[in-house]
Order: C-alpha cells, then structure tokens, then sequence
C-alpha cells in the first residue's frame, strides 16, 4: 500500500439504502489514509448497526493506533455534526460512515463533510433508489461545498448491468469515479481485519483527491 501523506480529507461515506458497501468504503478508505502514519477519525455514525465500531474491535491489535474509532448514537448531548467537527479538529483525516436509513443524521454530518462518496450497486432499481441521497446532498452543497461521488461498488466480473449503471448515472448528470469495486472475496472476507493492501480503495482515495483540485 501507500505509504504516502494525503493533504487533509473529510469524506462522509452516504447512501440512504442498505448493504451497498459504505462501511466496506469508510473502513479501507480510513485506512488507505492512515497508510502514510498520518492520524484518522472514523466516525461511525450507523444507529441500526456499529459495524465499522465492531470491525476495529475484532481488529484487535492489528487495528492501527492512528486511526481512532469513535461511535455516535443519537440522543447523545453533542450532535453528529459537532462530533464530527472535533474529530476533524484533531485529527488529520476524518471519514464518517453513516447508516442507511439516517436522513438526518447524514445531512447533518454533510455540514462538515467536503466529499460525498456515495456507493452504489450497479442495477437498474439501485440507481432509482439514489433520489433521496441525492436530495441530502443537494441541500448541503446550498450552505458549503461537498462533492459528490458516485462509487459502483460490488460489480460482477462480466455484468451487463455495469455498463448500463454507469451510463444512466451519468446521464443523470452525477460524477461517478472511473475506479469501481469488485465483487470480491477480499472485500467480504474484509470486516475485523486490517489488509497490508486494500485494493481497489486506494485508486478511489487517489481520485477523490485528485478531483478536489478540479473544483
Ligand atoms: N466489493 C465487495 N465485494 C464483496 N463483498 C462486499 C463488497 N463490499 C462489501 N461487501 C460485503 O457486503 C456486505 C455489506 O457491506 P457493507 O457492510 O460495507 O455495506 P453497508 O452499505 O455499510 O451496509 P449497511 O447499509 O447495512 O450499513 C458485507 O458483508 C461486506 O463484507
Ligand atoms: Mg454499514
């Protein structure tokens, strides 16, 4: 892997459906950033489930000690967005994982965020599902800027569906990166390790970063 420093990233990792990848997304990301030994948050926003809090935590002592995990549940006396803007305080990099059915929490976690990677399968019904994520992201992008990225996640080797995903996102008018992500071994076996290569996910950060100096 890398082993290089990345300028300062706070990336949200959103999408309002389930089982898309996202915490798949916060987690490799979190740790491609953390390759160079640079500090990250990872702030795991999901009510529902804590799966990027469990995956550290079955990590063990293979878990970096730069990347710091912190949970977020609602009702606690500090918002989503305020715990994510003292992790970003203190820390080089943030990334947020959010869970699929936080509306609110991910448009309040988009007040801090800068990126927007938004996973999303590559099938007809999914892209149709992307109205309300979208809808979040609009509404952030009036008060700051947030880039969004569309990430096709979990593609079949010869899927038909790939292409046609890609050119409906597109025609949409949505910037979806060039770097997808396989259907993977590597990626399901993934959660409660820390691989020495996180594969597709590095060339994903590099493109991420690479459009910030487009904007
Ligand atoms: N590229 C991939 N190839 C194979 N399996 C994957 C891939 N990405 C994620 N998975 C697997 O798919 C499942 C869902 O992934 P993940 O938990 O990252 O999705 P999610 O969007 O965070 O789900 P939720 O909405 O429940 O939070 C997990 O079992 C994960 O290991
Ligand atoms: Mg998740």
């Amino acid at each position: 892997m890398s082993t290089q420093s990345y300028p300062p990233q706070r990336i949200v990792v959103g999408y309002l459906k389930g089982g898309t990848g996202k915490t798949t997304t916060a987690v490799l990301i979190a740790l491609a950033l953390a390759a160079g030994g640079d500090s990250v948050a990872l702030l795991d926003t999901d009510q529902a489930n804590e799966t990027a809090t469990l995956w550290a935590h079955v990590a063990g002592d293979e878990w970096p000690a730069t990347v710091t995990v912190e949970r977020w549940r609602d009702g606690s006396a500090e918002s989503a967005a305020a715990a994510a803007a003292r992790l970003a305080r203190s820390h080089r990099h943030l990334v947020v994982d959010t869970g699929p059915g936080g509306r609110a929490i991910l448009a309040d976690v988009l007040t801090v965020g800068r990126d927007l990677i938004c996973p999303v399968l590559a099938s007809p019904a999914e892209v149709m599902s992307l109205r309300p994520t979208l809808e979040v992201a609009a509404h952030a992008a009036q008060a700051h800027d947030v880039r969004l990225h569309v990430l096709l996640t979990k593609i079949r080797a010869r899927s038909v569906h790939r292409r046609e995903a890609r050119e409906h996102l597109e025609d949409m008018g949505l910037p979806v990166l060039v770097s997808e992500v396989a259907l993977l071994d590597r990626y399901q076996d993934a959660p409660g390790t820390v691989p020495d290569d996180v594969g597709e996910y590095a060339d994903v950060l590099t493109e991420v970063i690479a459009r910030e100096g487009q904007a």
